[in-house]
C-alpha cells in the first residue's frame, strides 16, 4: 500500500471520492487502521481525554503528542498522519509554532500538523508553519482549545450570521496556506457551503455528509469511550463491552482455577527431569 499525499487527496476531491480519516494514538490501533485501508490518521489532542482521562485537552503536552505520533507511525508506516498541535504549542508566537510543528515531522514522523482557529493570530501561525515547509490542516467550528470563548462544547454556526462567519473563516484559513481543513460541529448546510467554496479538502466531524471526507474519534466509533458521547459519534461496535466481558471471564477462570489449563498454556518438562526434580527437592530438604 502506497502512502497517499496531499496531491492524492486533492485528486480524490476532484473525483468526488470521500476521504476516510480517523484518530489513533497508539501502535496497535494504528496497525489495524492501516490494515483497514483508511486514508488518513489524526493523532488528536483528544488523547488527553481518551488515553489519559483528563476532562479536556488543555493538559496535553508536546512531548505527549510526539510520543504518541511516533508510536502511530510505527503502526502505520504507509498512512498519511496528521499531528495535532496541543494547547499553547503554537499560540504564543510564530517561532514556537514553527519549532513545534517541525518536531511533529522530524521526531513524530508525521506528514502534516493540525491547529485550531481562524483569528488573525492563528492565520499568522498557519502562514508561518506553511512557509517553513510543513503541511498545515486548519480546524474551524467547534474548536475545543477555544471552548471557553465558544461557551463550551457547543455546535457552531447555527445562525445565519454565525454561519457566514464560518465560511469566511474557512476561506481565510485556505488563503493563509492550509492544505486542508477540519470542520467540527456545524449544521450540515454550513459544512456543505464551505466544502463547495474552498479549493482544499474540507473534512468533517459533526458537519454533515457533504464535506469531502469524515473523521471520527476511534474510541467513540469503537464504543470504548462513554464519559461523554457527542451526537455525531456513531458507534460501529461495542469494544468496551467486549473488553469488560473478557476481563470478567478471565477473572472468573482464575478464581475457579480454570486458567491456565496446564495442558495448553504451561511449559513442559520431560517425565525423567520431572522425577529428578522431585527427588532433588526431597534430598535437599527444601
Ligand atoms: O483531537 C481530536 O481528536 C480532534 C477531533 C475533532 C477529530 O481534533
Amino acid at each position: 500500500m502506497k502512502k497517499k499525499t496531499i496531491q492524492d487527496f486533492n485528486q480524490m476531491v476532484a473525483n468526488d471520492e470521500k476521504i476516510t480519516y480517523i484518530t489513533a494514538y497508539d501502535y496497535l490501533t494504528a496497525k489495524y487502521v492501516e490494515r483497514a485501508g483508511m486514508d488518513m490518521i489524526l493523532v488528536g489532542d483528544s488523547l488527553g481525554m481518551v488515553q489519559y482521562g483528563y476532562e479536556n485537552t488543555f493538559a496535553v503536552t508536546m512531548d505527549d503528542m510526539i510520543r504518541h505520533t511516533a508510536a502511530v507511525r510505527r503502526g502505520a508506516p504507509n498512512t498519511f498522519i496528521v499531528g495535532d498541535m496541543p494547547y499553547m504549542s503554537y499560540q504564543p508566537c510564530d517561532e514556537d509554532a514553527i519549532r513545534n510543528a517541525g518536531r511533529f515531522i522530524s521526531e513524530g514522523k508525521a506528514d502534516c500538523i493540525k491547529l485550531e482557529g481562524a483569528g488573525e493570530l492563528i492565520l499568522s501561525r498557519i502562514k508561518a508553519i506553511n512557509d517553513a515547509g510543513v503541511l498545515v490542516m486548519g480546524h474551524i467550528g467547534l474548536t475545543p482549545q477555544f471552548a471557553g470563548q465558544l461557551g463550551g462544547f457547543k455546535a457552531q454556526g447555527r445562525t445565519g450570521d454565525a454561519a457566514v462567519k464560518l465560511v469566511k473563516q474557512a476561506l481565510a484559513v485556505e488563503a493563509a496556506g492550509a492544505c486542508s481543513m477540519l470542520i467540527e460541529g456545524v449544521p450540515a448546510i454550513v459544512g456543505r457551503e464551505i466544502a463547495k467554496r474552498v479549493n482544499i479538502p474540507a473534512l468533517g466531524i459533526g458537519a454533515g455528509s457533504f464535506t469531502h471526507g469524515q473523521i471520527l474519534i476511534c474510541a467513540d466509533m469503537l464504543g470504548m469511550y462513554d464519559d461523554f458521547i457527542p451526537k455525531f459519534a456513531k458507534r460501529y461496535t461495542n469494544i468496551g463491552e467486549q473488553m469488560q466481558k473478557a476481563f470478567e471471564e478471565y477473572a472468573k477462570e482464575i478464581r475457579e482455577v480454570k486458567f491456565p489449563n496446564d495442558a495448553e498454556h504451561a511449559y513442559k518438562i520431560t517425565d525423567e527431569e520431572s522425577d529428578k526434580f522431585m527427588e532433588l527437592l526431597e534430598k535437599e530438604g527444601i
